[in-house]
């Protein structure tokens, strides 16, 4: 019930100011009531805090001393970095940023329980700070094994490979906790190609590898993506063919490249031997 109202109930707030940018927004997003009847927000691209007015905004940048995500610097590669925010050490930042994320994402209920909750938040940074490019969110402790529940590009970063870097990042720590992973259903449209255009390139980068000679569960283990996964994404390349009650791989090299080539770009590269990063406990 709640999230059918969410998704029926008018966009309220129009666009946001952040750091440079002035940014139409796509969908409501539950502000306390005292925002609603602004139909623009400003907001401290470091802290998040948002404001109605300019005037706000800008005595608040006088006096705010933060440059970057609050957290820790986990990843730093040339002008990119990954800061780990626990949502509950950093309550109202994990908030203003679910009510940030929210006005991008339709058919989310994000904002209740922030405590369970880490957020990885990708940064450009120059000489005047670490400036939020995107970010994903993470359970603390997942049963369905979601190792990532949201994830948002800001719409002026959209479409420069920062989401395949995401979703990237969002495996390697699958990769260090010694777990496969997936993202939390439902995808929207946007999600479901990033992951479609991730999974594919990754899998059919290690078949042309290994000469498609390796089964699903070897696939799953040396990628973090879950089984599942892997067997969609290889069916609806129809690379799958079932032999005596067993799923094969059946991938001729020609058809290998023009998937790949079909996959696109591959984007941003994760170096993981600048994240350093131990699993929560
Ligand atoms: N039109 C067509 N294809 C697109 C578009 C678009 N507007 N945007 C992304 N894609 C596809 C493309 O295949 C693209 O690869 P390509 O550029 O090589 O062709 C691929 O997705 C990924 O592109 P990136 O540049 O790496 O991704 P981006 O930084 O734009 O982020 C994201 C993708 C995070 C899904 C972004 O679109 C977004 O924030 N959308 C709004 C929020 C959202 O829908 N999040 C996912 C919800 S599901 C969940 O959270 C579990
Ligand atoms: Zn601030």
């Amino acid at each position: 019930l709640r999230e059918h109202e969410e998704f029926t109930k008018v966009k309220n707030i129009a666009k946001i100011e952040l750091g440079r940018y002035e940014i139409d927004t796509w969908y409501f997003s539950p502000f306390p009531a005292e925002y609603n009847d602004s139909l623009k927000l400003f907001f401290c691209e470091f802290c998040l805090n948002f404001m109605k007015r300019k005037e706000q905004l800008q005595r608040h940048m006088r006096k705010c001393d933060l440059k970057h995500p609050p957290g820790d610097e986990i990843y730093r590669s040339g002008t990119l970095s990954m800061f780990e925010v626990d949502g509950k050490k950093n309550k109202v930042y994990a908030q203003n940023l679910c009510y940030l994320a929210k006005l991008f994402l339709d058919h989310k209920t994000l904002y209740y329980d922030v405590d369970l909750f880490l957020f990885y938040i990708l940064c450009e940074c120059d000489d005047r700070g670490c400036h939020m490019v995107g970010y994903f969110s993470k359970e603390k402790h997942s049963e369905e094994s979601y190792n990532l529940a949201c994830i948002l590009t800001l719409p002026p970063y959209q479409r420069k490979g920062y989401g395949k870097f995401l979703i990237a990042f969002s495996y390697e720590l699958s990769k260090k906790e010694g777990k496969v992973g997936t993202p939390e259903r439902p995808l929207s449209d946007l999600g479901l190609l990033s992951y479609r255009g991730y999974w594919t390139r990754v899998l059919l980068e290690i078949l042309k590898k290994h000469k498609s000679n390796i089964s699903i569960k070897e696939l799953s283990d040396m990628t973090a993506i879950k089984a599942d996964d892997i067997l969609n994404t290889l069916q609806s390349l129809e690379l799958i063919q079932y032999r005596k009650g067993q799923h094969v791989i059946c991938a001729d090299p020609k058809v290998l490249d023009r998937h790949l080539k079909a996959a696109g770009r591959g984007g941003l590269e994760v170096d993981v031997s600048k994240l350093i990063w131990t699993p929560y406990k």
